[in-house]
């Protein structure tokens, strides 16, 4: 018994927790997700995976996007890249609704399945399916060797490491950053994007890492505000175009590991209908970056107000406007706008870790949950 104690701190590292953990291991997660597909001074990304079957991506007529949970999310977000980046019509679906509703896929689709275990049952029948009708398949799986890694045409893994807490943190970072690349990579083969615009997306992409070790300094503010709200029943979280996957995430991330009720919404969907509810009660999360509709979002943060509700503002390092009217501000470094997922998302998963630990919730391994779900 002891030893397995033991040998349980020794796999944490240091931590208390594999969430936490993992949590502190996005930069290098990160990086190694890049290193030796992105040549940031020679303004090159070498993927074999896509550079193979580069012909498949750019004759697409759209990709299909298929996942479930947390990799879901990181679809979402990757739709907003791939369309504005590579201009190409980008569908995300969860892999459960897909399989069962008679889809329309065409030989000429690409459809992408991301999973982090790549064990995903409903994302597997997903694959079978989109196989059957001819359609290109391309696996963003975690785990090597894993069943979705194995039935894809082609894939890339996210290089992240054993992720051991069931609330995925790590797996969905190097998720984006892999679909990043990839879309920055059609978008040139493309030629939707300029070099020298390709060149400073990489430049930027190399420096997310310092940013997101920068993101994590705000851990000590984060447990702060989460002992402040950890008696809440419910949550709102809204952010919008890049940052709203980043609402549905935090929320869910919430949910998870704390058992309150959080929602996400895409903030200007508020005023149809969770405006409804927000009282004094109501802790609401709002990303709110500079760029990205940024004066948008700071008029939802005036009417969340007008109500009394309890702002927790995500802003850019130096904000001014929402730091005037919100209860609380957390700043991450600024960058470009559809990089800012990867930033937005660092606190928002600390917040949902302390608030668990305050509630003296099992953070690693949540009641009615799996690491990977491997039935329907
Ligand atoms: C489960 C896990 C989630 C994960 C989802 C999809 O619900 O608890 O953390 O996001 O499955 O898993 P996958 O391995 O396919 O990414």
């Amino acid at each position: 018994q002891e030893l397995q104690m033991n040998l349980e701190q020794i796999e944490k590292g240091g931590y208390d927790h594999f969430m936490l953990k993992e949590i502190y291991e996005q930069p290098d997660a990160i990086r190694d997700t890049f290193r030796g597909r992105m040549l940031a001074d020679q303004g090159l990304i070498k993927m074999a995976g896509i550079d193979d079957h580069i012909d498949k991506f750019i004759n697409a007529k759209r990709i299909l996007v298929v996942a479930c949970g947390t990799s879901w999310h990181a679809g979402l977000v990757a739709e907003y890249v791939f369309e504005e980046l590579a201009r190409v019509p980008v569908e995300v679906e969860y892999a459960s609704e897909f399989r069962y509703r008679n889809p329309v896929i065409d030989k000429d689709d690409v459809l992408i399945a991301i999973s982090q275990s790549g064990e995903t049952a409903d994302t597997m029948a997903a694959i079978k399916l989109a196989k059957e009708s001819g359609a290109f398949v391309f696996g963003v799986c975690n785990v090597v060797g894993s069943s979705i890694s194995r039935e894809s045409h082609a894939g890339a893994y996210t290089h992240a490491g054993p992720e051991i807490g069931v609330a995925s943190t790590k797996a969905f970072t190097t998720q984006i950053t892999v679909l990043t690349l990839i879309a920055l990579q059609l978008a040139k083969k493309k030629g939707k994007i300029s070099t020298s615009d390709f060149h400073t997306y990489l430049k930027e992409l190399e420096t997310i890492p310092e940013k997101v070790a920068e993101a994590l300094t705000t851990n000590d503010l984060v447990e702060k505000i989460a002992a402040i709200y950890k008696e809440s029943k419910n949550c709102l979280y809204l952010g919008r175009g890049f940052n709203f996957p980043v609402a549905l995430e935090g929320a869910l991330k919430l949910k998870e590991i704390s058992y309150i009720h959080a929602e996400g919404y895409p903030a200007a969907e508020m005023k149809h209908g969770p405006i409804a509810l927000i009282d004094d009660q109501m802790p609401v999360v709002v990303i709110a970056t500079k760029k990205g509709h940024y004066e948008k979002v700071v008029s939802n943060i005036q009417e969340i107000k007008a109500r009394s509700g309890k702002i927790i503002g995500i802003v850019t390092k130096g904000d001014v406007d929402v730091k005037n009217l919100a209860d609380h501000v957390i700043e991450v470094p600024e960058t470009i706008e559809f990089m800012t997922p990867l930033l937005t998302t660092i606190p928002l998963q600390l917040l949902s870790y302390h608030i668990a630990v305050l509630l003296d919730k099992n953070v690693d391994q949540p009641r009615n949950l799996a690491k990977s779900v491997t039935v329907e």
